[in-house]
This record gives C-alpha cells, sequence and structure tokens, in this order.
C-alpha cells in the first residue's frame, strides 16, 4: 500500500509534492519518487532509503527542472519487489514518455509481464505495476491518446489499483482510475489534484471530490473529467472536509504518537458528545439504520485489523453482556475467506480508523452480499467504507497519523460500547436508568485517561529497568484479554521486542513452558470479575521467576503484593477499563521503543493504511 499524488496546473508543483508525500507518509515510506513534464521530456527522481525516503527524493530534486506541466509522487510500501530505487514509483516505459505510479496489487501481472518482454519491452523493475505503464505504452503506439490507451490497459488488469499516468505528449494531463483502494480528487482555481487521501490535500484545497470503483478521472488545469471506465459521464461525489492543517501536523510533541496519545481524553470526549436526547435516551443520528431494522438484528459479527480487532475484541464482552445476542469477532482477513453464517437477521459492524483497509472492506462487502446489515464504525468522515455501508458511527478522534493506533483505539472501543448501549435500548435488555449509568460512567472517561497519561514519568521509570529483557508475555482476563493483546500488539509494533498477547487461563495449557527467569509479565490486573483468578495467574509465574510488571487500580495492595513493578491506573467499571488499561502500555511500548533507539512513528516494514491483501 502507498500514498500517491498528483497536480497539474501550478507552475512549480515540487514542493506541493513533497509536503504531501510527508502527509501520505504513514500509507509507506520504504521508498519514495516523483515525474514531471518539463521541456517536453519526463522528469523524474527516485530514493528508496527505508524510512527517510521521502526526505532523500527532496534532495535529488533540487535540480529539478522549474516551469513544469503535470506533476506525480509517490511513496512507496513494498509489495512485489524489494525496496530498491529500481523498485520504487513512478515507472515509465521503454521511451521513457510515459510515468506511472500506483496503489495496490495487480494480480495478473506475471503473464502480462511475460507477454510484453516476448513482445520486447524492457522491465527494469521487480514490481507488479511496471506491467501497466507498458501496456500504455502498447496501446498508444497503436494510435489510442493517453486516456484511451489507459481504458484499455485497465481493461488488461486485475486486482486492485489506484492509479495516476503523465504523457510527455500531453504535457498538462493526468489520467488517474481506481479500483478498491482510494483516490479523491481536488480543484482550486486553475489547478487540478488527486492523492490516496484527503490529509494530502489539506491546505491545498477544500473542493474535494472521491472516485468511486472503476471511474477514471482526466485531470487538466482547473477540470476534472470523470467517466466510469467505459467512458460514460460521472458527476463525482463531492466530500465533507473537517479537519484543518494543524490538526494534521505533529502540534509541538516530539512525533505524532505521543501527540495523538496525549489527545486521546478529547478523541473520547469527542466521541461521546451529543448522544443523548432531552429525554437522557440515546440517540445516533449518523447510524443511517433505523430502530425497526435493528430490532430485528438477531446476531452481530465485528470484523476488523490489528488494533482495531482489539476494539471489537473489547466490545464483544459489553455487547453479550448488555444486548445479550450472540457476539462474534473476527480478524478480516479471515473472515472474508470461511463460511461466515450470516442472514438478513445479522449486524455486521466493520471497525476501521481509515475505513480503506482492504481486508475489513472486502469483508464487509462479502457481509453485505449475504445478506447482512454492514455498519462501519470509522473515524474518517467519508471514508470509502463509510460511504459503503448501510451505516456509520464515527470515532471523532481527528487525524491519526501515527502508525500504530492510540487514540483511534480507544474512540473505537467508546464508540462500539455506545453502539452496544443502543442495541441494548433497542432490544430492551437494560433500562434507561441502567443506560443512563453507564453513559454517566463514561463521562467520566476523559478525566481518567487524563490522569493516567500524566503518570508517564512512572511508566518510564519502569521502562527503564526493562531495557535488557527480549521476551514479554501480556497477560489478561475478561476484557484485560484485549487489552493484554493490544499491549503486546505495540510492543511488537514499535519496540521490535517479541510479545505474546494471552488469556492468563490458557497459559497454563502450554505457554508457561516459556516462563523462566528473564521472561517479563505485563498483567492486566484492575479489578474486573476475574481479578482473582487473574492474581492466581501472576501468582504462578512469579513463582516460576517471570518479572512481573501489573497495570492495577490505584490502592491495590493484593496486587501490588505479586509483583515487581506497579503502572496504577485510575478505577472504572470493568466494561469500561480497557480505556483506561490501554494508557499505560502505550506508554510502556513508546518508552521501550525509544530506549532501544527506535522512531515510533515510523516503525519498519508497517504502514498506517493497509490496501493490500
Ligand atoms: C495497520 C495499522 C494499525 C491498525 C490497522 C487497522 O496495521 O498499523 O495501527 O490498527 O492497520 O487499520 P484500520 O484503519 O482498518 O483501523
Amino acid at each position: 500500500m502507498c500514498g500517491i499524488i498528483g497536480v497539474t496546473g501550478e507552475p512549480d508543483a515540487l514542493p506541493l509534492i513533497l509536503g504531501a508525500l510527508h502527509q501520505l507518509e504513514y500509507r509507506g515510506y520504504d521508498s519514495a519518487g516523483v515525474a514531471l513534464v518539463a521541456g517536453g521530456e519526463i522528469w523524474r527522481a527516485r530514493a528508496a532509503d527505508g524510512t527517510h525516503s521521502v526526505a532523500d527524493l527532496a534532495a535529488l530534486t533540487a535540480d529539478a527542472p522549474r516551469g513544469h506541466a503535470a506533476a506525480i509522487g509517490h511513496t512507496r510500501w513494498a509489495t512485489h519487489g524489494h525496496p530498491t530505487p529500481e523498485n520504487a514509483h513512478p515507472h515509465v516505459d521503454c521511451t521513457g514518455r510515459l510515468a506511472l505510479i500506483h496503489n495496490g496489487i495487480i494480480e495478473n501481472h506475471s503473464a502480462l509481464r511475460a507477454d510484453l518482454v516476448a513482445n520486447g519491452h524492457t522491465m527494469t523493475s521487480a514490481t507488479d505495476t511496471e506491467v501497466m505503464v507498458h501496456l500504455i505504452e502498447r496501446f498508444m503506439a497503436e494510435g489510442s491518446d493517453l486516456t484511451a490507451a489507459t481504458r484499455r490497459m485497465l481493461g488488461s488488469v486485475r486486482g486492485a489499483f489506484s492509479i495516476a499516468v503523465i504523457c510527455a505528449d500531453e504535457p498538462d494531463t493526468i489520467v488517474a482510475a481506481r479500483r478498491s483502494t482510494p483516490l479523491v480528487l481536488g480543484l482550486r482555481d486553475g489547478t487540478a489534484f488527486l492523492a490516496s487521501d484527503i490529509p494530502a490535500l489539506i491546505g491545498h484545497t477544500r473542493e474535494v471530490y472521491a472516485l468511486a470503483d472503476d471511474e477514471l478521472a482526466v485531470l487538466t488545469p482547473g477540470h476534472l473529467h470523470v467517466t466510469t471506465l467505459e467512458g460514460a459521464p460521472v458527476i463525482p461525489e463531492q466530500l465533507t472536509i473537517t479537519w484543518d492543517l494543524e490538526a494534521a501536523q505533529k502540534g509541538g510533541f516530539p512525533d505524532y504518537m505521543s501527540k495523538e496519545m496525549d489527545e486521546q481524553p478529547l478523541a473520547v470526549a469527542t466521541t461521546l458528545l451529543d448522544r443523548r436526547g432531552a429525554g437522557g435516551e440515546l440517540i445516533l443520528d449518523e447510524l443511517r439504520i433505523s430502530a425497526d431494522e435493528l430490532r430485528r438484528i438477531d446476531k452481530v459479527f465485528i470484523v476488523a485489523c490489528g488494533s482495531s480487532y482489539h476494539a471489537a475484541a473489547v466490545a464483544k464482552y459489553a455487547l453479550e453482556h448488555w444486548v445479550k445476542l450472540p457476539t462474534e469477532v473476527d480478524i478480516a482477513s479471515e473472515f472474508r475467506y470461511r463460511d461466515p453464517v450470516i442472514g438478513d437477521r445479522t449486524l455486521c459492524v466493520g471497525v476501521s480508523q481509515s475505513g480503506e483497509t482492504l481486508d475489513t472492506s472486502e469483508a464487509m462487502r462479502e457481509a453485505s452480499r449475504l445478506g447482512a446489515k454492514v455498519l462501519v464504525v470509522s473515524n474518517v468522515v467519508d471514508s470509502s467504507m463509510a460511504r459503503h455501508a448501510d451505516g456509520v458511527l464515527y470515532t471523532r478522534a481527528g487525524p491519526e497519523v501515527g502508525v500504530a493506533s492510540t487514540k483511534c483505539h480507544l474512540a473505537q472501543i467508546v464508540a462500539l460500547e455506545i453502539l452496544g448501549l443502543f442495541l441494548a435500548q433497542i432490544h430492551g435488555t437494560l433500562t434507561a436508568p441502567e443506560i443512563g449509568e453507564i453513559l454517566n460512567a463514561m463521562d467520566e472517561l476523559p478525566a481518567l485517561m487524563t490522569r493516567t497519561l500524566s503518570r508517564r514519568r512512572e511508566v518510564d521509570e519502569v521502562a527503564s529497568k526493562l531495557t535488557d529483557a527480549r521476551d514479554f508475555f501480556f497477560l489478561g482476563r475478561h476484557v484485560g484479554y484485549p487489552v493484554a493483546l493490544e499491549g503486546a500488539l505495540k510492543l511488537k509494533e514499535l519496540a521490535y521486542l517479541r510479545a505474546e498477547g494471552y488469556a492468563a487461563g490458557e497459559l497454563k495449557h502450554g505457554p508457561i513452558a516459556l516462563i523462566e527467569p528473564g521472561v517479563v509479565v505485563v498483567g492486566i490486573a484492575t479489578r474486573n470479575p476475574l481479578w482473582e483468578k487473574m492474581l492466581s495467574n501472576i501468582a504462578e509465574v512469579h513463582s516460576r521467576g517471570a518479572t512481573v510488571v501489573l497495570v492495577a487500580d490505584d490502592g491495590d495492595e493484593e496486587a501490588a503484593a505479586v509483583a515487581d513493578h506497579v503502572l496504577w491506573v485510575p478505577p472504572t467499571s470493568p466494561l469500561l477499563s480497557p480505556v483506561i488499561g490501554v494508557i499505560p502500555l502505550q506508554q510502556l511500548a513508546y518508552r521501550l521503543a525509544r530506549l532501544h533507539g527506535h522512531d515510533p512513528d515510523r516503525p519498519r516494514n508497517l504502514a498506517k493504511t493497509v490496501t493490500v491483501e
């Protein structure tokens, strides 16, 4: 998955392209490149530095020609072909008069490559992408113009794509198209833009349009012409932009992750805002699925990836307890390829911060095909999943740039629990006063989160004692289990340390064999219904020599007695406790990443939004 940007109509588009690539780095940053038309030729530069490719690219473009026409830029997260300059986009054809950028995967690239090579084309990269630019070359050689040749090319490829292509013979034109991966278009005076998503365009224009699947756009200075792949004209959907540029930048913090952790109380408070009607009842205006439809629901699936999946796993406990509906949670990439038992009385909830994760969006497509009502919990207004679902519930966390999700994860837990309460209200499984009481407790969360965040130095101190540790187990029971999963994921992705998240009761069925001195066990020991059993599990690992770190409620001396270190948190009701308990684990992973010399905003091999399988 990659970030793409294109501009036409700017006399000097390079600073804009480089700035946008910087904004898009969360989609991948192992290489970056730019191509532009100047003096009747394509000029191109590419860099592949692993984590600082866009900065390297900026240096390479210092001597780029000025006064150019169309320009395109790309930041890459490698799928086919190593992250090398040769594999970096834009890719050019044999004549060097065409340049193309791509996000997605072309599934039939091997057959196309063999055919092109057999017909005299020279390939210079190991990517799936390169075949596309050579196919356009072939069709242009047969007499098609850039737009028609791109259309013909798209008829030959199978897979997922957002592409943009420029040609030295049509200097002001960019042709773009998409299938299954995101692409937005923008207009301002005499300029036209395209980008993988909205943050790259913030600061340049607020007139932004969504390109839908199987649509093609021709961008010329100040104009967008959108059609279907077959050529039928389309009026693109204009999107609502509610973010400002500053919100998408670091705001004085050393990195996005710190900034976004600090914003967590606000993210949760905003997600909770305006959810109660005059009579105290819960109202979810944006849901788009009627109360009657929700009353018919007899089963819930919650499907997601990564940290969003862990939010879903918390919600399962809440939904089963409050709504008494069978609730399954599944990883999107598994869900879509098994035979989930789904009918028209199933509610399928896709949880995706970006609303663009391919596995989750395809899982929702499958659920819809099987007849389920599809509801999406997303942080991005008008994200493609939000647009295609029957209903949507927005987390209102603001843009999240840090690759490892923090504020969106906590806002997702809260949003899913609000959904749980709403279903309980509709199904009559909780009374109005019961719902009101839980909402009151939720309203306390932002203050408790702020208090938890303010204890960062205590967490830093614990982290400083764990710098030699290489093996971590995160254990929890009940809702502490998904918290443990999230804590382990954070440590893996940020500090590159081996960390297993486990249901504490399951440890004795195998993994306990790995416990020995030197292993760190991080236990979630806040007071939930299984707290006593949790302490017994912790005693089992402590007696086998593990170093024990416990997340425990303030003043819980019984928990402290079985721990080497305690990460104290203010208590809240068990089903809401993950919103607090995850915070010290984020801080622990952040500090260990820093102590090991890793940049938390740029974890290796990862990308913020994964739009490939
Ligand atoms: C990537 C990110 C994770 C995120 C996951 C799901 O793997 O690194 O932080 O949780 O994608 O993303 P989504 O946008 O669907 O919530």
